[in-house]
């Protein structure tokens, strides 16, 4: 009998089953960036996971990359998604916010006008974005921000993380993966800062130590985890040693009594080096992991049964299939998602797609 289907805690979180949906932007927030009905719906109706990642959140309007995406800033998005935890808490599941602060990853276009695209050096990603005003346009470029102004930017996180708990969330996750803020502090192709910010590799982790911290000071260390995928180079991301960052990373947070980590490996990420994250992860952390990527029910209960991972996390199969748990556990088949859909508006391809009943 394997325990993939059985109840399990991360820190202060309570899952009662192994399957994990993973965080993925769907940019179908409304006009104020706040959770829509349709966001209510799509969620409740995945509130079966043993846990429920939302969708990237930003933390700030410098933070926001993606159109359509929302936020944790104002109280018009508190109120969106305090509707969207009582809906998937009306069904016994349990939900964390992801707060994404998307540094130099945006375009200016899906932004406030007001607001300013930093990083930790001024070196502009190569690569596009979508905007809803004029399609794909190159990244923006990001100015480096200035050292005083970093104790701000952390506070950010921290202030997220307060109103997702004001929210009704359970938890919340730092994105510290897939090229955005924490990941441009992290890596040397992307932080040439010579302040205690860069450098070394000790700089270079700074800010995301005070990142964890800030949010763990926030109402306890059990509430929050965090995403990490070394060797990931999407969004232009590189790193000389991304193995020898990341061990450093996860043995500086070895003790903080985070709720988990959240490993992306590297099976479907293209240029990827020849990294093993999990182990990575597993060696190095010493805490409760969520794994990623590409996992199929045979592995995901092997990863689960062999005590490597607490839990497994599915983004594509959660799209077409809100009741994925079950369909897992009854060994159904698993429903195609419409791929033109993903960041469309509106509910069709999003929380249109029916169980398999
Ligand atoms: C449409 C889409 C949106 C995504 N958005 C996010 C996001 O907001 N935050 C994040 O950490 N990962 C995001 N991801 C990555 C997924 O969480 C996951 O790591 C990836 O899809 C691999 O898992 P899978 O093989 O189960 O699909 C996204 C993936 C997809 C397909």
């Amino acid at each position: 009998m394997s325990d993939f289907f059985t109840p399990t805690t991360l820190g202060r979180l309570s899952l009662r089953n192994r399957v994990v949906m993973a965080p993925m932007t769907r940019s179908r927030a409304g006009t104020l960036d706040e959770p829509t009905d349709h966001m209510v719906n799509y969620y409740a109706q995945r509130a079966s996971a043993g846990l429920v990642i939302t969708e990237g959140i930003y933390p700030s309007a410098d933070g926001k990359g993606y159109c359509r995406t929302p936020g944790l800033v104002t109280q018009a998005q508190v109120d969106g998604w305090k509707r969207v935890t009582e809906a998937v808490h009306a069904e016994g599941g349990t939900i964390v916010a992801q707060i994404m602060h998307c540094g130099r990853v945006t375009h200016v276009d899906n932004k406030d006008a007001n607001s300013e695209t930093v990083s930790p050096s001024a070196i502009r990603a190569r690569g596009d974005m979508f905007t809803d005003t004029a399609g794909m346009q190159p990244l923006s470029e990001p100015r480096a921000l200035r050292l005083e102004e970093i104790p701000g930017v952390v506070s950010e996180f921290a202030h997220a993380t307060q109103l997702a708990y004001e929210a009704g969330f359970d938890g919340v996750e730092a994105h510290c993966a897939s090229g955005y803020l924490p990941a441009q502090f992290l890596s040397t192709g992307t932080n040439q800062r010579t302040d205690e910010y860069g450098g070394s590799l000790e700089n270079r982790l700074r800010f995301t130590l005070e990142v964890l911290q800030a949010m763990a000071a926030v109402d306890g260390a059990d509430r929050v985890g965090f995403r990490i995928c070394p060797g990931n180079p999407f969004n232009d991301l590189s790193d000389e040693n991304p193995e020898e960052t990341f061990v450093a990373l996860l043995e500086g947070v070895r003790d903080m009594g985070l709720a988990y980590c959240h490993v992306i490996r590297l099976n479907s990420i293209p240029n990827a080096p020849d990294l093993d994250n999990v182990a990575i992860a597993a060696k190095a952390f010493g805490n409760p992991l969520i794994v990623n990527d590409s996992y199929k029910i045979d592995e995901a209960k092997s990863v689960v049964d062999s005590g490597v991972a607490s839990a497994v996390a599915f983004a594509r199969s959660f799209i077409g299939n809100p009741d994925l748990v079950r369909r897992l556990e009854q060994d159904l088949p698993l429903s195609r998602f419409n791929p033109k859909a993903l960041y469309s508006m509106g509910p069709e391809g999003y929380s249109d797609y029916p169980t398999a009943d």
